[in-house]
């Protein structure tokens, strides 16, 4: 196995700067010694992911994630850890020497799940082209692909069987549970082994950003339902962090400085057909904040197209505000009704289709009309309260003033009114719906704060780490993962390894056990934006103090009443004096 040598696992970190890696995908503002934004492995709207440039680590409080730079590439790119290093390495300009071709089980699961997905692709696509793909290409031509646009994105047709799919990819070398995996097959509940998910459908492979297939969509040829199926979460795919079309978008968006977003595959599938580029689809859902970073990275501006039916709806909406909070410019753009993209330019042509774009109105004017025409100009209350939190979002403070001034000519009320109520706003009351997901609560794992606190403050400082070790004496600190992190830090002290280097060290050391590094990064968060770290220190170590009292006490009561039980006169004054003992050290 060719492992990456340390020396150049060493080199690329130390030539890599954690703030620069991550403001590639995410928007983050410095916060005294840190640099904070939205987190963008859970959806949130208050920001609580933190990057420490002196300590070269990322944290999130909302759902615990954090690592370091490899970890965040790999974690956001959904790479593995070598893929990931060699994509630092080359910003870095650090050479990585290749590494021998992987040993048949041993290859990653994820780059297996590419391997499989490709594979699939490509068995449906030749199967739509062969003589079983006929009604399949019927279907395409009615609806004016050409067989260029199939190619190109790979449309294929999955046929009529419970086990074809299946059956291709184990003759090439692919265990039933990768397939699994994959999500190209079912298990059957009567025990009879696993059968293809996609049957009797056009198929659409999902790629990912850098072109590699993840998952697939597959659409009936007729009105039956449902319309679309949709392969599940997977190690290479995750929903949220999707969107339709950017392997093939990246440039032209780039060349034009502008991304348009769409809802469905075959909208961006028939506008490339006709020439327009820049497009991307959401895949029927409300846009996140992942995908939002992710098309930040290529341009700046945004034009929401909208079919006529679900313009107005809160999801669309709120994925207005999600692109203003990435500091996008972002302006909507509506067809005639019963038109979707697709049809619209096969209709009208490239040059119809392009000016409805032109004609896009900016957030502002688009979401207020759209209020007026909901809530009647009369409910200033009902429009304001949905005006203002879009408004609170816009970074610009000039634009904001703006905004402000002009909704309150519309609405007939004093920008100062507006102006106070804006102060009031906290910026994620609005379009709160019963599905936002929150953070992963069953992956977090627990610390005991005060002793997490201890072992930040620890891993911040030497000094401050020597009298946490003498003040805390053997059995102060619940087993567990903080416990062990907390004696390896000692260890390093005393060896002269520097609070500096103290948490890269341990990251590496822990390497996939998450919980060891889960404590470390979770630890270094609290202590560096905690308070004062003196006061902090004496009150963990009282807590600390308290609480392995109060356990003795405990198991000493428990004790006194066995010994009364047996009417054991001795060790009941023993244990009297002992208790006695502990209950006036408490009082001093
Ligand atoms: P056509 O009817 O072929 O034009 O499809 P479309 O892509 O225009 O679909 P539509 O506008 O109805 O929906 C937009 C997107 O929502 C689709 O591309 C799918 O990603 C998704 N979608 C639509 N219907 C379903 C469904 O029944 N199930 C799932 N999982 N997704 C769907
Ligand atoms: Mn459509």
């Amino acid at each position: 196995m060719g492992r990456i040598p340390q020396e150049i696992i060493d080199q690329v970190l130390d030539r890599t700067d954690i703030v620069e890696v991550i403001s590639g995908y995410v928007n983050i503002k410095k916060a005294g010694r840190n640099f904070k934004g939205c987190c963008p492995f859970h959806d949130e709207k208050t920001p609580s992911f933190v990057v420490s440039p002196d300590k070269q680590i990322y944290h999130c409080f909302g759902c615990s994630a954090g690592g370091n730079a490899v970890g965040f590439v790999m974690r956001y790119e959904n790479m593995e850890f070598p893929e990931a290093l060699r994509m630092l390495a080359e910003k870095a300009g650090v050479e990585v020497p290749e590494q021998r071709a992987d040993d048949g089980m041993g290859g990653s699961i994820s780059a297996k799940l590419y391997e499989v997905n490709g594979l699939a692709a490509e068995y449906y696509h030749k199967l739509m082209k062969s003589r079983h793909g006929a009604a399949a290409r019927e279907y395409l031509k009615a609806r004016g692909m050409t067989g260029g646009t199939a190619d190109t994105f790979m449309i294929g047709y999955s046929p009529d069987s419970w086990e074809s799919l299946r059956k291709y990819c184990e003759t090439k070398g692919f265990s039933p549970a990768v397939l699994r995996k994959a999500g190209l097959t079912v298990p059957s509940d009567k025990g009879r082994g696993d059968y293809d998910r996609f049957r009797k459908r056009i198929i659409f492979p999902i790629f990912n950003e850098r072109g590699k297939i993840v998952a697939f969509g597959g659409r009936v040829m007729d009105d039956s339902l449902p319309k679309y199926i949709n392969s599940p979460e997977t190690p290479v795919y995750n929903k949220s962090g999707v969107l339709y079309g950017l392997n093939f978008a990246r440039k032209s968006m780039r060349d034009k400085g502008c991304a348009v977003i769409v809802e469905g595959y075959m909208d961006v599938i028939m506008t490339h057909q006709y020439g327009v580029k820049n497009i991307v689809a959401t895949s029927g859902t409300a846009l996140t904040s992942r995908q939002a970073a992710m098309l930040k990275r290529y341009t700046k501006t945004a034009v929401m197209l909208f079919d006529s039916d679900q313009a107005g709806e809160t999801a669309s909406l709120r994925g207005l505000d999600i692109l203003i909070e990435h500091g996008m410019e972002v302006r909507v753009a509506a067809l005639p009704s019963g038109e979707d993209p697709d049809s619209y330019i096969k209709k009208k042509g490239r040059e119809a289709f392009e000016s409805v774009l032109e004609q896009a109105k900016g957030l502002f004017e688009y979401k207020l009309d759209l209020l007026i025409g909901r809530l009647g100009k009369r409910d200033v209350g009902g429009i304001v309260d949905e005006m203002l939190p879009t408004i609170s979002k816009v970074g610009n403070a000039v634009v904001q003033s703006d905004y402000l001034k002009k909704l309150a000519e519309r609405l007939g009320v004093h920008e100062a009114s507006l102006r106070y109520e804006l102060g009031k706003v906290k910026p994620d009351y609005s379009y709160r719906s019963g599905n936002e997901s929150g953070p992963p609560s069953g992956k977090r794992a627990s610390y005991k704060t005060g002793e997490l606190h201890l072992l930040g403050l620890a891993l911040t400082d030497g000094k401050r780490a020597s009298r946490i070790r003498e003040e805390t004496p053997p059995g102060s600190f619940s087993e567990g993962p903080v416990k062990d992190v907390i004696l390896r830090v000692f260890d390093l002290y005393g060896k002269g390894v520097t609070a500096r280097e103290i948490p890269g060290r341990l990251l590496d050391e822990y390497g996939s056990d998450e919980q060891r590094r889960g404590a470390v990064v979770q630890a270094l968060a609290r202590a560096e934006i905690g308070g004062d770290p003196d006061k902090a220190m004496d009150d963990c170590l009282c807590y600390l103090k308290k609480e392995r009292r109060d356990e003795k006490l405990r198991s000493l009561t428990l004790r006194l009443k066995k010994a009364q039980e047996s009417n054991n006169g001795d060790e009941m004054r023993e244990l009297l004096v002992k208790i006695n003992k502990i209950h006036k050290e408490k009082v001093t």
